[in-house]
């Protein structure tokens, strides 16, 4: 989830324009371009604090299903995207990080010795509650220069925020030699988030921030945080949706979806003792204790229950080349989240509605957190380019907004950029 405030978002969204056009319709995993984009910040790097540097990179994802369940100790179905944000880092023999965001197209300092979690609700803050998060967990990290640069876009629901997390964990860890524990570097980015930045999320976004693999999507129990990758069809292409719309309320309103759960298990919790998640509550005993709940909380506990059950399905699904399965799993989704969660939008609604009869389509759902944001598709590589099309023009006909559609493929989780000796002679990494 992205706090930052109206005007910071404004102007990262123009200084992201040119490179979201440039990617619009190609952000595939391509370690050859990923190899470019690498070059390209390390030579910034170099042009701005004149020393070699290295560099990482950590993507955005997209979930094909199990919205809102992830912080309920439930299931999720994510994949990485391509696109990502990267870091260029070298180390300082002092305690400051001097952090330059190409994107914001601006620097900011902050010292490790005077980090504490408080959000001021800028872009730093990101780096910065990394920091916090890892010298927290007894990191003892060293003082740098950073580069970033991040072609995610912003306030669409493909985790921008996770992205910078993740990446700039790697960098400082790395740069202070400790060894890279995925699973310990996802939690701590989540807990940068939740404590420092002040967006109670769940570790779903991270978690595959890290984790994730080219062609494959990850089932993920994020309550013992075992996982299983899933191959995706080849002929399959997973297309985001763009609707252009960004709720300022959905903060604040995921936070309260949050707190709807805790309080359905309290409640709940009084004549089932055993629970300690709504992950734990089957339908038939949320139905046998309704009336313990509001109307809305048993609305809000209903979309839980049975996402998970449509995640495992959906899992099943795309394990037995059941793809027939696929479009009704994500249309429930959809509806339950529109109906039960109540986190969809009028746009949101309208893209599925297009997107869902167009050829080619195995399924559609709004994905992310909700309230604005993007739609994942997922359609035959042979009618992506056509389904572009014909949703563009039908979304701008219905709202009169112009969406962005990428047509996207799973990529890697988190890595390093390794240059090639040859390739950058007078670099060291
Ligand atoms: C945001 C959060 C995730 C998850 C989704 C909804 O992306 O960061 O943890 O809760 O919303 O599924």
């Amino acid at each position: 989830m992205e706090q930052l405030s109206k005007s910071v978002y404004t102007l990262a969204s123009r200084g992201l324009a040119a490179s979201r056009r440039a990617t619009h319709d190609c952000v595939n995993y391509d370690p050859k371009s990923f190899m470019n984009d690498a070059r390209a910040v390390l030579a910034k790097f170099r042009a701005r604090f004149d020393s070699p540097a290295a560099v990482y990179r950590a993507p955005g994802r997209v979930n094909l299903i199990g919205e809102h369940t992830d912080y309920n100790d439930g299931f999720v179905l994510p994949a990485a995207i391509g696109f990502s944000c990267w870091v260029a880092i070298a180390p300082r023999e002092d305690r400051k990080l001097v952090v330059y965001s190409q994107n914001f197209d601006e620097t900011r300092e902050a010292n490790l010795d005077g980090l504490s979690p408080r959000a001021r609700k800028v872009w730093v803050d990101y780096p910065s509650g990394v920091a916090w998060a890892l010298e927290q967990a007894g990191y003892r990290l060293r003082g740098a220069n950073l580069y970033i640069f991040g072609n995610v876009p912003l306030g669409a629901g493909l985790s921008s925020s996770a992205a910078i997390e993740v990446a700039t964990g790697y960098a400082l860890l790395t740069a202070a030699n400790h060894p890279i524990d995925r699973r310990r570097l996802a939690l701590l980015c989540q807990r940068a988030e939740n404590e420092f930045v002040g967006a109670r999320t769940g570790i779903m976004d991270q978690f595959v921030s890290c984790h994730g693999r080219a062609g494959q999507a990850l089932l993920l129990d994020c309550r013992s945080l075992d996982f299983r990758v899933l191959p995706l069809p080849a002929e399959m292409k997973l297309v985001i949706c763009n609707t252009m719309v960004r709720h300022e309320l959905g903060a604040s309103e995921y936070n309260t979806r949050r707190s709807e759960c805790e309080e359905a298990v309290r409640r709940l919790g009084e004549i089932l003792p055993g629970i300690r998640a709504l992950r734990d509550v089957t339908l038939s005993q949320l139905q046998q204790h309704r009336a313990r709940l509001s109307d809305v909380l048993f609305r809000r506990c209903r979309h839980i229950i049975t996402e998970n059950d449509r995640v495992c399905k959906t899992a099943d699904a795309l394990e037995n080349g059941n793809t027939a399965s696929l479009g009704p799993l994500l249309a429930e989704s959809h509806r339950s989240l529109r109906d039960d969660y109540e986190v969809s939008c009028r746009e949101l609604d309208v893209m599925v509605e297009i997107a869902s009869r167009q050829p080619g389509v195995y399924g559609a759902r709004m994905t992310g957190g909700g309230f604005g944001g993007c739609t994942i598709n997922l359609v035959r590589a042979a009618e992506a380019l056509e389904f572009q099309r014909r949703v563009s023009a039908e979304y701008t006909a219905a709202t009169g907004r112009q969406p962005d559609i990428y047509i996207c493929e799973a990529s890697q989780g988190a890595e390093a950029a390794v240059f090639p000796a040859e390739d950058v002679p007078s670099v060291s990494i």
